[in-house]
């Protein structure tokens, strides 16, 4: 039996001794921890039914739960609470008995085969404190349900197929253009060996996000590096591979040192060879329009409190976007894993993306009706990079975060 069961059991039982309905022996974490561990308000409840003050109905209750072997103390206070605390005794044998039990004595659900979407770090760009997050509670979600039986995949998935990308590339033209990438005359195979290392290319992204913020001209050239990439381009494909190959080993060790492991590294690219029939489908099956030249699915439903925006599926230049390769993902992951569930973890500020993406898969039949899709967002660090930048003065860091995490 559960432990709140348990608890909940002797408190019925005395109010029921008392001449009380069982109903009232509910007991709950106590919101005054300097006073008790656990606390029953049922005398309160019960006042009014019995038209009796409920402060004496606490005390007949804790005149019933003398010499039990589960509560340590119990004492009814005013106006009518019972608090108590648990016993030693008691709680070493619970835990005992768990520690002898299979599974700690839970009773296992159903196995079921779920793909747990965390980590999430972006290649080339230095891993963010946020990504810890994911990376942790991923990580333990996975092992819970795991331990539950279940046949669990954690995934990745790599941010690898956006504009990071083109922004390093022209970033990377700028600072060596003599390299043979750059070269459109270029015939040959392009070098084995990658043209930065991992702390050039962690300087080499910051530098080119800055310069896209201001020089509208990099932007483009950026974007179009992106769009070029997308499109098979072999040469921002070469220096694309690099990115991947110096960004997963130094990734790999981090996530090493944290004891995180994944069974798949799959990244948004992989979702890459499934976009044009994915498109071509959300097109024959009526849902996707064209909207100032991009393709959008409408994903409104009467019941939304608050308004929920077409997902934007292909750009007006007919680049991918982060919905477009986690709709794609779901495809292999479909095809490959059949799924009962999938489960994804990031920043709860992507709520709505979530939400877009989860409402189109439906849609467009890309799930059975019974997989579940579940996004559960975290709060948010305001301490920029981890790892590879320690502050220089560690005792000035203050790290705030919310605990409170949305589950779906
Ligand atoms: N790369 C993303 C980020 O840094 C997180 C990816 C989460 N997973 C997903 N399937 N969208 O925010």
């Amino acid at each position: 039996m559960n432990f709140s069961a348990v608890l909940n059991n002797v408190l019925a039982d005395a109010f029921e001794k008392a001449g009380y309905d069982r109903s009232y022996g509910k007991v709950s974490v106590s919101n005054r921890p300097d006073l008790c561990e656990y606390q029953c308000n049922g005398a309160m409840a019960a006042a009014k039914t019995y038209h009796k003050a409920p402060i004496q109905i606490a005390e007949d209750v804790v005149k019933n739960l003398e010499g039990n072997a589960v509560f340590a103390t119990a004492e009814a206070v005013k106006p009518g609470f019972i608090n108590m605390n648990i016993s030693t005794a008691f709680l070493s044998e619970y835990c005992q008995d768990m520690a002898d039990k299979a599974h700690f004595g839970m009773e296992l659900p159903k196995k079921k085969t779920i793909i747990v979407d965390y980590g999430g770090p972006n290649v080339a760009k230095p891993l963010h404190i946020g990504h810890l997050r994911s990376a942790i509670i991923g990580e333990s979600i996975k092992r819970i349900l795991k331990f539950m039986g279940n046949e669990v995949i954690g995934d990745t998935h790599l941010g690898d197929w956006g504009l990071q990308i083109g922004l390093i590339i022209e970033e990377l033209k700028e600072r060596k253009p003599e390299l043979t990438y750059f070269d459109p005359n270029f015939t040959g195979a392009y070098p084995e060996e990658a043209p930065f290392t991992i702390s050039e290319l962690e300087a080499i992204y910051p530098a080119a996000s800055a310069k896209s913020k201001e020089d509208p001209d990099f932007m483009e050239r950026a974007h179009d590096n992106t769009l070029k990439l997308q499109s098979g381009d072999p040469a921002c494909t070469a220096i694309w591979q690099h990115i991947i190959r110096v960004s997963v080993a130094d990734l790999k060790k981090n996530y090493d040192n944290l004891n995180v492991s994944f069974e798949l590294w799959k990244a948004e690219s992989d979702a890459q060879p499934y976009i044009p029939d994915m498109i071509q489908s959300f097109k024959d099956q009526g849902i996707a329009y064209l909207s100032d030249g991009a393709l959008v699915i409408d994903v409104a439903e009467e019941t939304d409190k608050t308004e929920i925006p077409p997902c934007l599926v292909v750009k007006s230049d007919g680049a991918s976007l982060y919905a477009t390769t986690d709709l794609a993902t779901i495809i292999w992951r479909m095809k490959d894993y059949h799924p009962d569930q999938m489960i994804y973890l990031a920043d709860k500020r992507q709520d709505l993306h979530y939400t877009q993406f989860f409402r189109v898969a439906r849609k467009a039949h890309m799930v059975e009706e019974d997989t579940k899709l579940n996004f559960i967002g975290f709060g948010t660090m305001n301490w920029k990079p981890f790892i590879r930048q320690p502050p220089q003065n560690p005792k000035k860091i203050r790290i705030s975060w919310s605990v409170r995490m949305t589950i779906r």
